[in-house]
Formats: C-alpha cells, structure tokens, sequence
C-alpha cells in the first residue's frame, strides 16, 4: 500500500522549502485564539508501531508526555520498540557523547514513558490525544477512529498522520469532527523539524490550538495547512517530481542531467530522478492517479506520464524493488 508520500517528504528536498514559523501560520487562520485555552494534553495514544508511530512516540516520551504505543500484536510492538530504542541510543549519544552513564539515564527516563498496548479501548481510556499513524487505508482508518469515537473520552482530540487521505474524510467516521485534525509527520520523525497541522472546515479553533501546542512541546516546528491534497510539502514536490518527468519524455533532457541540473543549479541534496526512485515510483504513481480522481487539482499537474505508468508496468518502481531510473545494488541497495 501506499506507505504515501511519506518518503518524498523525508527526502531533504522538502527541508529546503523553508517553513512558515507556526506564529505567521497561526494568525493567518486564527480567528481569536486568545478566546480559547488549548487542551492540556499529557496522554498521548499512538496507534501504529511501525516507521512513523514509533518515531511519534518517541519524540513524545522524549518531551515527557505519557505515551501508549498500539498495534494489532505484540510482533508488530516489539519491532516499534526495537526501532525505538535503537533511534534513542544514537540521540543518547550525541547529547551524551563519551557519558555511558548519561546515555543510559537518557535511555531509561524515555523509556519509562512509554507503555504498549494490543487493546485498542484500553489504550484509549485515558487519552488526551490519539495519533493515528496506521496503514494508509481510507476504510481501515474509518473503522479504527470510528470505534475509538465510541471508547475514548469525550474531551480527546483525534488526528491522523496520513500523507494523502482527505482528513475530512477520515473524520467523518466519527462524531467528533470538531476535535479532529492531522499531524503530519515526517520521516525519520526524531530528525525531521516539521509537522504540518492540518484543518478541516470543522476542526474548532480550540483542538487546533491544541495541536500546534503539541508539536511545540515535542519540539517540532509546526506549520497550519487547510486539508488539501498533499498538504503543503507533498502538494508541491509530487508536482514537480512529474514535470522532471515530462522534460526527460520530450527528450529535452536526461534523468541524470536533470538531477545534477537541481543538484547543482537549485541547491537541492538529491534530484527530482533519485527521490522519486527513492519514494517508490509506484508510491508516485498511487498519489498521481488518486489527486487525478479526486478532481482537486490542476489536470496539467497531475497529467499521466507514460514513462512513470511504463516503469510502474513493469515492476521497476526504484530503490525498492532494484530498478527504477537507476538500477540499484539489489533490492533497497545503493546506487
Ligand atoms: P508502517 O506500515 O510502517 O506501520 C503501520 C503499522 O500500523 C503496522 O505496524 C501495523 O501493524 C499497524 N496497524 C495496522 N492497523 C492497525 C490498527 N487497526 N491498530 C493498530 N495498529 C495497526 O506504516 P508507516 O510508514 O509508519 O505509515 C503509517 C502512516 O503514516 C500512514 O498513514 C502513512 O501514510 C503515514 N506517513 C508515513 C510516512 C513515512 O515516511 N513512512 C511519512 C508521513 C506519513
């Protein structure tokens, strides 16, 4: 499935796109904030324990929330744990370097915020926030929040770290769609600054405020985008991805040419070619064809391009599966 958009956003270009501050973001959309006092959120529930929920959780426990980690079984926990706690070894020491003792302390105290859990309603019971970052499955995600709208406690906010599903849609499952919103996250969560916050038409000024306090406080940078397809980051990167394609179809230009072209020429730390074999280019394709279907975007931006939908034909989707627009040392190898 689409792990999403995901890793077009953890790709640097997107870092490069420097962020509003949450300040400029916030007023551009507030009303009166100061007639609202953000939630107190000290419990944070996280369901996902893969790449992203663990990096979530992480970042949370790291910034003294309380966090409960879910997933369907303890298999899939244990990975996010392991995942977890290798990322903390390598922060513990950069901050701790040379202090073994320190490190540990680091390591411990970070830990000990964290529980796990396989019982959804459980995990739920004391919730200030839930973070969905499950499979990107529209219908999956429904069904998930939908239940949780009936457990979880009245006053906790609901959001979804997914990459390209309508956050209004997901809402909708629910009967809390004034309490929810999006928290996009990036990957690798521990070293990525943004967090895209996203709005729907109904998210109430308070749950807002609410989430950009949150990402504050895990020390991220948060930006306020309305919920449209690819937010900000995604939104501008998938576009331009597709144009680099279509300069290499009419010959103007070869994928390599290209890449050195914005290697060089605009700064960027990797070419449109490399992050696209990078993000997968059935991934590329996925988000293409659902923007095309949705209707919300420019038809031009999101034209089909016949090399992307060859490529994608026959399996070549890039660093993944060994072959894209370059070939790779074997499947996820190096170039
Ligand atoms: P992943 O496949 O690594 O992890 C998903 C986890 O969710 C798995 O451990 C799975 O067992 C668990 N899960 C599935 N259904 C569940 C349920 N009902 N309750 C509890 N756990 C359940 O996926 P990844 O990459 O972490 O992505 C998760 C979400 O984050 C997706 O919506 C994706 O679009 C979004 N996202 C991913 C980024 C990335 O770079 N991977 C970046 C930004 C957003």
């Amino acid at each position: 499935m689409l792990s999403a958009v995901r890793r077009v956003a953890s790709a640097n270009p997107a870092a490069m796109m420097r962020p509003l501050t949450s300040m400029t973001m916030t007023s551009a959309f507030s009303t009166s904030s100061s007639a609202y006092a953000p939630h107190n959120v000290k419990n944070i529930t996280v369901f996902g324990s893969g790449l992203m929920g663990a990096g979530i959780v992480q970042v949370a426990a790291q910034n003294a929330f309380n966090v409960t980690m879910v997933d369907l079984n303890s298999e899939a926990l244990k990975k996010g744990q392991d995942i977890i706690t290798s990322s903390l070894k390598r922060v513990a020491k950069k901050q701790f370097p040379e202090d073994a003792a320190q490190q540990k302390a680091f390591i411990d105290k970070t830990m000990a915020q964290i529980k796990t859990s396989t019982d959804s309603e459980a995990a739920s019971k004391d919730a200030d926030l839930i973070i969905e970052a499950i499979v990107e499955n529209l219908k999956t995600k429904q069904q998930l929040f939908s239940m949780l709208d009936k457990v979880a406690p009245e006053h906790t906010l609901f959001c979804s770290n997914t990459s390209s599903l309508p956050i209004g849609e997901i809402a909708k499952a629910t009967k809390r769609t004034d309490r929810f919103g999006g928290l996009h996250f990036f990957n690798p969560v521990p070293q990525m600054k943004l967090v895209e916050v996203i709005r729907t038409d109904e998210t109430s000024q308070d749950s807002f405020d609410s989430l950009m306090d949150v990402c504050t406080r895990m020390k991220k940078t948060p930006v306020s985008c309305k919920d449209t397809p690819g937010f900000i980051v995604n939104r501008l990167l998938v576009p331009y991805m597709m144009e680099s394609l279509r300069i290499v179809e009419r010959g103007e230009a070869t994928p390599q040419d290209v890449d050195v072209a914005m290697k060089l020429g605009a700064g960027f730390p990797m070419g449109p070619f490399e992050l696209a074999d990078f993000v997968g280019l059935d991934t590329m394709k996925f988000i293409v064809d659902g923007w095309r279907k949705e209707g919300k975007i420019d038809d031009n931006l999101v034209a089909p391009v016949k090399l992307l939908d060859d490529l994608v034909a026959q399996g070549n989707f890039g660093r993944k599966s060994g072959q894209g627009f370059y070939p790779y040392n074997g499947v996820g190898g190096k170039k």
